[in-house]
């Protein structure tokens, strides 16, 4: 069946990629909005967009994802990450409507060394992993139908992101240091979009769903392997120097490790997931193309 489907945070690097996914893939009616037309913590806004357009589904796309930023302006991290996604799941089950909802590996504490699965308790260290782990349990209060995914290191060509910022610092600098014991997956936001599409085309409007997911790229990097690959991939000879995090202070606690376990979505939707230099690559080779043209 094909559904209309509100996504919202749609200017951000995962809206944006799934705004470029729609115009390939007509399998559903996409309806696309961002601040300031749609204002997550508005009922009215949500609302009204859901009887105007007979909404069907809900992808959550938006966010307060300005993790330093947040330890200093909880508040609005709290309106936007908690109660936002509270208004959107009270929405969703007014029109029964599915709810996808985007969720972080920052729920973790990141003492664990080993993928963390879905069911693991989540203890978040700093005030956008608070904020984004409330905004799970007010979904799983409200119960609409509903599918979290949790998701992590995202880039993407839209937005700025860490791809982004290496790019422009190895263009400018002969070294730079980046740190090594900060252990996770990149997950190039194209991919989870694909993945979302993938479950929007293949799940059951009258199922009333439940379920946490795990989503990012295959394998395992720290952020120095990160940048070292960009480097590599792009041809830039910027050298990549690692350092410990005691030697790069952050305002916001980071978790240590947050590789995700992925096998239940895998199992469940059979999405295929690439490796994440591929999916690193592909970037890299579609910036090229765009700066070339
Ligand atoms: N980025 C990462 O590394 C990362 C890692 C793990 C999980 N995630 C999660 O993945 C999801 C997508 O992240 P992303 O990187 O695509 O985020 P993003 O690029 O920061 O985009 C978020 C979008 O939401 C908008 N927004 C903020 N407050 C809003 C509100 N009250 N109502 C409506 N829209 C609002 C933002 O607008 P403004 O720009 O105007 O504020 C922006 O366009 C988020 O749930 C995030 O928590 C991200």
């Amino acid at each position: 069946m094909k559904m209309n489907i509100l996504v919202t945070g749609s200017k951000g690097q995962l809206g944006s990629e799934l705004q470029e996914l729609s115009t390939k893939s007509g399998s559903q009616q996409f309806f696309f909005y961002d601040l300031p037309d749609l204002d997550i913590t508005s009922h009215d806004h949500v609302d009204r967009l859901c009887r105007e357009h007979r909404i069907n589904a809900i992808v959550n796309c938006a966010a307060y994802t300005a993790v330093d930023k947040a330890e200093s302006d909880a508040d609005t991290a709290y309106r936007v990450n908690r109660d936002g996604s509270a208004v959107l799941a009270e929405c969703a089950k007014e029109h029964n409507a599915l709810l996808i909802h985007i969720s972080t590996d920052y729920v973790f504490n990141g003492e664990s060394c080993t993928p963390y699965r879905e069911k693991d308790p989540a203890s978040p260290r700093g005030v956008y992993g608070k904020s984004k782990w409330e905004g799970e349990e007010r979904i799983r209060q409200i119960d609409p139908s509903w599918l979290i995914i949790r998701t992590s290191w995202l880039y993407s060509a839209y937005g700025a992101n860490f791809v982004k910022t290496m790019l422009r610092l190895g263009a400018e600098r002969e070294m730079l240091s980046v740190v090594v014991d900060q252990i996770g997956t990149p997950t190039y936001a194209a991919d989870l979009a694909a993945a979302i599409v993938t479950i929007l085309d293949t799940c059951d409007p009258a199922r009333h769903y439940q379920e946490t997911y795990h989503y990012s790229n295959e394998g395992v990097a720290s952020w120095y392997d990160f940048a070292a690959a960009i480097m590599e991939i792009s041809g830039l000879s910027c050298k990549v120097l690692p350092i410990e995090s005691a030697d790069y202070p952050q305002v916001a606690p980071r978790p240590q490790f947050s590789v995700l376990n992925k096998s239940a979505i895998k199992h469940d939707w059979g999405v295929a997931i690439p490796n994440w230099r591929d999916s690193l690559s592909c970037l890299l080779q579609k910036i090229q193309t765009h700066t070339k043209a």
